[in-house]
């Protein structure tokens, strides 16, 4: 019988790129983790991110528990400063093999009369236009390694209605950008898949959601739990590594289920 194929250090050698890779407050949010979980196994990392002290903060753990990374700070809505992260970490680490764009800010809610101009190409911007600016500089390194893998962080709004015009319609963008970079680069080995995350405790969620509607949202998911940055991060990880060498182009929700269930069902959950 062949023996199975058991992964260890599971990106032992790899060079990652993880944009929104500090958090806001002290927890952790999804780029931290994400960032921590890749060390952890082995990768060298750059941290982006505009807020250095932020990022600064996720260096020091990894740093702290043997990891290899370091920072590159900047708004990656900027193209010279998306092709200046990706020449800084080639040029530190010899090349580049993984892209995981996290950043994202969440759209005002309300109906389209409430959103400013402004703040709908802002969301754009940054969720959206960010990918394809970090994706542009970072393709050409990948394909020189002869492949390896972007990991897009879309969001359960991404894939059904969630209040926001303006972040459905990013998140919804994230997921097509994808199947496309998937489609237009897979004869190059390169792997695109993104991550739809829905009812995850992260800081930024902490200082939107009070405890009646936390309990609202485990009551109505399959599951009848909130994730956090730890799950996202390993399903990143899934996605980033070998393990997952046959997988491109598909948006995997990690969100207890949520976007699973229809209304009628979830009727009844709330019941329970
Ligand atoms: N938290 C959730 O429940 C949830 C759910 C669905 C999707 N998401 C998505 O996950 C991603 C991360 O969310 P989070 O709550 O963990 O984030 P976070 O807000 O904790 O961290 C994001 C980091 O990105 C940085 N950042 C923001 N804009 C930037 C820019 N233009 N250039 C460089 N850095 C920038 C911030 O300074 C911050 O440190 C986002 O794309 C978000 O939309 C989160």
């Amino acid at each position: 019988m062949p023996s199975p194929k058991v992964f260890h250090e599971r990106l032992s050698g790899k060079v990652a790129i993880v944009t929104g890779a500090g958090s806001l407050g002290h927890g952790f949010g999804t780029g931290k983790a994400i960032a921590c979980l890749f060390a952890a196994e082995g990768a060298s990392v750059c941290l982006v991110d505009q807020q250095h002290e932020r990022a600064a903060e996720t260096l020091t753990l990894i740093t702290d528990a043997g990891g290899q990374a370091f920072i590159s700070t900047g708004d990656v809505t900027d193209s010279a400063v998306c092709a200046r992260i990706v020449d800084e970490t080639v040029e530190r680490y010899g090349g580049l093999d993984i892209l995981v764009n996290n950043v994202g800010i969440s759209g005002a809610p309300g109906r389209l009369e409430d959103i400013d101009e402004a703040s709908w190409d802002r969301v754009i911007d940054v969720n959206l236009k960010s990918a394809f600016l970090m994706s542009r500089s970072a393709v050409p390194k990948i394909v020189a390694r002869g492949g390896g893998a972007i990991v897009n962080i879309s969001s359960v709004a991404g894939i059904r209605s969630h209040g926001s015009a303006a972040y459905g319609s990013s998140k919804a963008g994230m997921v097509a950008f994808t199947r496309e970079l998937a489609v237009m680069y897979g004869r190059d080995f390169v792997r695109a898949n993104a991550i739809a995350p829905g009812h995850i405790f992260t800081p930024m969620v902490e200082s939107m959601l009070n405890e009646k509607a936390r309990e609202r949202r485990r009551k109505i998911a399959p599951l009848p739990l909130e994730g956090d940055a730890w799950d996202v991060a390993a399903a990143a990880l899934f996605l980033a590594s070998d393990e997952s060498r046959f997988i491109t182009g598909t948006c995997l929700p990690v969100d207890g289920g949520v976007t699973e269930i229809a209304a009628l069902a979830a009727y009844d959950l709330v019941q329970q």
